[in-house]
């Protein structure tokens, strides 16, 4: 089974995809931090790697697991994973790692909690669940205050989310957008229990 959470930062897609994943044993692919990942190391990439086309080519010969998750959850990291989510050749290269990944694991979990800007919309328009997430903006900012109090990193770049959900939602190859078929839920004035409940009873419906 595939579930799709799609909505833009802060909307809650990662608590709710791991809170699920407890429940039902399902795993959880955070498309986003596949996005982080590959910008961590563009951004890190000698001088002959710096043509985005280039790096992707060469993006086998790098460990992408050697950078710790505090470091990727940073904002310089997440504006940097915006510039080169807009080009076609990491979209594909990152969608192809989702795919392998939902291959390589299916016969040990029965189902599959994706979240991202695009999963219902491009990778799995087909998922079988699909979410998208809404909050409003100071919902959004204060989360991802939260988060990064807790993960013990720098607030100060939060302000740039809206930049970088623009950027997101404008982009001309897999903008954010409501998936057709989507449920959405507005999880501004809801408790991660209650958005919970929310898309268990919908998941259940279609078990
Ligand atoms: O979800 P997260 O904030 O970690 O994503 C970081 C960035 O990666 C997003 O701002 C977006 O530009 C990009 N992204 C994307 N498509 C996805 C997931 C993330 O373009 N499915």
């Amino acid at each position: 089974m595939i579930i799709s959470i799609d909505g833009s930062s802060g909307s809650g897609k990662g608590t709710l995809a791991r809170g699920l994943c407890g429940m039902y044993h399902f795993k959880h692919i955070d498309s986003g931090l596949l996005y982080r990942k590959v910008a961590y190391y563009y951004l890190h990439a000698k001088e002959d790697l710096k043509d985005v086309h280039s790096f992707i080519k060469n993006i086998d010969k790098i460990n992408l697991d050697e950078v710790s998750e505090s470091i990727l959850r940073s904002e310089d990291v997440a504006q940097k994973a915006s510039e080169i989510a807009v080009h076609e050749i990491v979209r594909n290269y990152v969608n192809d790692e989702i795919k392998r990944l939902v291959i390589d694991q299916s016969s040990e979990y029965k189902g599959f909690v994706i979240d991202g800007r695009d999963i219902g919309s491009v990778v799995f328009p087909n998922a079988d669940v699909k979410l998208f997430l809404h909050a409003s903006e100071d919902d959004r900012l204060t989360r991802r205050i939260q988060q990064n109090i807790e993960l013990k990193i720098d607030t100060s770049h939060v302000v740039d989310l809206q930049n970088r959900d623009t950027r997101d939602s404008t982009r001309k190859i897999a903008p954010l957008v409501v998936p057709s078929g989507s449920v959405v839920i507005d999880t501004s004035l809801m408790s991660i229990q209650e958005t919970l409940s929310k898309a268990k009873e919908i998941i259940d419906m279609n078990l």
